[in-house]
């Protein structure tokens, strides 16, 4: 093996991918999330190298287009990207010119025509990435729409509880805050139950979502839980979510004060979790609403590990999506 490539003996099996898009995790099978989690391993092995840079994307062309704001998740895909010797444009839309229908297709096509392979796409609509990958000649990796998906965070963040935990069978893993509204907890759901964790939403009545237990839900293994207390009780894995202040307008919650009371993750709550919990938040954070400081940069805190690990699972992605284990 050389420096600068990947090693075939790393552990990428010839499990078949055979997405040509990633729009969420829903349907992914065990295997698949295994296959990702080997190959994000391997780049990750990369990133560890003096120089950080593999060839397998040379000539290949990648497109972010944000039509919401980001630090993390777009410059995580830059980053992956060039790592993997691509060519990057990046488009960022104005809040003002949010696409309907025909507009976003018009842009997809115009980044194709500039020659475009993948595009990386998050906007403020549910299944808009979905309407882009029903017209893209091009790949289209959702890089969160709506509420609705959000697909790599989930990836890099079952991949983050893995190097501290044998495995997410068996896991009591806590989603804390706005999971009605989060397109984080909705991917992480599907991720985290088809591994066999148990996972409890915890949070107020108004923001834990509607129709996932019960007789027609479609999840399977959920509980919601309003008792702060009962939910932390013997978990494996905290995950704080960002609590929206736009709920608060919406009526949804009437006063953030109650909440930071009730629902704040703090070290005298987090003690009726496993000794060993993990404390994760997908950023950004608002400390001391959601999450205490003390907590966010405790020793139980995987917070930056989720980012740095980010890198090596969009990395894998990328060149999943583009073949790359096919060769
Ligand atoms: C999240 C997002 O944008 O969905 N952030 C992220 O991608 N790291 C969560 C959030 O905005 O609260």
């Amino acid at each position: 093996m050389t420096e600068n490539s990947l090693n075939e003996n790393q552990g990428i099996e010839a499990v078949s991918w055979n997405r040509k898009h990633l729009l969420d995790i829903d349907d992914f099978s065990t295997s698949e999330f295994d296959l990702v989690m080997k190959t994000a391993d391997v780049m990750k092995d990369v990133l560890s190298r003096p120089i950080k840079k593999v060839p397998a994307l040379r000539g290949k062309t990648i497109g972010t287009l944000f039509y919401e704001p980001s630090t993390r998740t777009r410059s995580s895909f830059e980053l992956a990207a060039k790592n993997l010797s691509a060519d990057v444009v990046n488009l960022a839309a104005s809040s003002s010119s949010i696409a309907k229908g025909e507009n976003l297709i018009d842009t997809v096509h115009t980044l194709e025509a500039v020659g475009v392979d993948v595009l990386i796409m998050r906007h403020p609509i549910a299944g808009a990435s979905h309407l882009a990958a029903r017209y893209a000649k091009s790949s289209i990796i959702n890089a969160g729409d709506g509420a609705h998906a959000h697909p790599t965070q989930a990836l890099l963040d079952m991949y983050t509880i893995l190097k501290h935990k044998p495995c997410i069978q068996g896991l009591k893993i806590v989603i804390l805050g706005d999971s009605r509204h989060s397109r984080v907890a909705r991917s992480n759901i599907w991720g985290f139950t088809a591994m066999g964790a148990s996972v409890t939403l915890c949070g107020p009545r108004s923001l834990l979502p509607v129709g996932l237990t019960g007789q027609h839900a479609v999840y399977s293994n959920i509980k919601l839980e309003t008792d702060i207390s009962l939910a932390l009780d013997g978990a494996d894995v905290v995950m704080a979510l960002r609590m929206q202040k736009e709920r608060q307008s919406a009526g949804l919650i009437p006063d953030i004060r109650e909440y930071v009371a009730q629902f704040r993750l703090t070290s005298e709550r987090l003690a009726a979790a496993r000794p060993d919990v993990v404390v994760m938040h997908p950023g950004p954070v608002n400390e001391d609403i959601e999450i205490s400081s003390e907590v966010a940069s405790g020793p139980h805190s995987v917070i930056n590990e989720q980012v740095s690990n980010g890198l090596a699972v969009r990395m894998a992605v990328l060149y999943l999506i583009t073949g790359g284990n096919k060769e």
